[in-house]
C-alpha cells in the first residue's frame, strides 16, 4: 500500500483510466447514486443484440478518486462479456483487480458495479426482457440527486410514491420540495427513465 492507503494498481487507473467518456451512440446510458456519499457514476453501453455481448462502455465518474479506478476496472472487467456474464461482475471482483481497497473506501466500488447491473437492466428493460415495475424504477431514479442534502433521491427519501401500470409511470415527490428543485428533479427522472417508451409523469 502507498499513498492514502492505495495501492499502485487503484492510482494507476485514477491516473490512467481505462475507458474513459461517452459513447454517443450508446444502447443504453445510466447514471447510479451511492446512498453512502451521494456521488454518481455514468456509464454507456454499446451491445451486440445477437451476442448480447458488451462490444463498448464507457464511464464518467462524478466520484472520488477509488470510484474512478473501480469504475475503470470494472469496465475492463465487463468489456467482451455477454449481458449474463456481467451481470456476475462483483464488488469484490473490482476490490480484488485493483489489489484491494481500504475499507471505507469499498462501497466506492460498490456504486461501480451497481451501475453496471442498473445499465444491464435498463438494456433488457429496453428489449422487453425485464418487467419496468417500482424497484425497477427506483433502481434508475438513484442517479437524480437532492442538492440539499447531497444524496440521491431515493436515499433522502424524496420519493412519496412510485405507481406503475403497463406502460405508465407515476413518481410522486416529498410535498416539501420548492418548485425549482421539484422541477429540476422532474426533468433528471425523465431523463433517467428515457429511451424505454413509458409514459413517465412527476408530481
Ligand atoms: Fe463516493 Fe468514493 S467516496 S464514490
Amino acid at each position: 500500500m502507498s499513498n492514502l492507503g492505495y495501492t499502485e494498481k487503484v492510482l494507476d487507473h485514477f491516473r490512467n483510466p481505462r475507458n474513459p467518456g461517452r459513447i454517443e451512440d450508446a444502447d443504453v446510458t445510466t447514471k447510479v447514486g451511492s446512498a453512502a456519499c451521494g456521488d454518481m457514476v455514468q456509464l454507456y453501453l454499446k451491445v451486440n443484440p445477437d451476442t448480447e455481448v458488451i462490444e463498448d462502455i464507457k464511464f464518467e465518474s462524478f466520484g472520488c478518486a477509488a470510484n474512478i479506478a473501480s469504475t475503470s476496472a470494472t469496465t475492463e472487467l465487463a468489456k467482451g462479456k455477454t449481458l449474463e456474464e456481467a451481470k456476475k461482475v462483483h464488488f469484490k471482483d473490482v476490490v480484488e483487480e485493483l489489489g484491494g481497497l481500504p475499507k471505507h473506501k469499498v462501497h466506492c466500488a460498490m456504486l461501480a458495479t451497481s451501475g453496471l447491473k442498473a445499465a444491464i437492466m435498463k438494456y433488457e428493460a429496453k428489449r422487453g426482457k425485464r418487467t419496468v415495475d417500482e424497484d425497477f424504477v427506483k433502481r434508475m431514479m438513484t442517479g437524480v440527486l437532492d442538492p440539499a442534502k447531497g444524496l440521491n433521491i431515493v436515499a433522502a427519501k424524496r420519493v412519496d410514491r412510485i405507481e406503475v401500470e403497463g406502460k405508465k409511470v407515476r413518481v410522486v415527490l416529498s410535498k416539501d420540495l420548492d418548485d425549482d428543485t421539484r422541477a429540476t428533479m422532474a426533468e433528471d427522472i425523465l431523463s433517467a427513465l428515457t429511451g424505454l417508451d413509458l409514459e413517465v409523469s412527476v408530481e
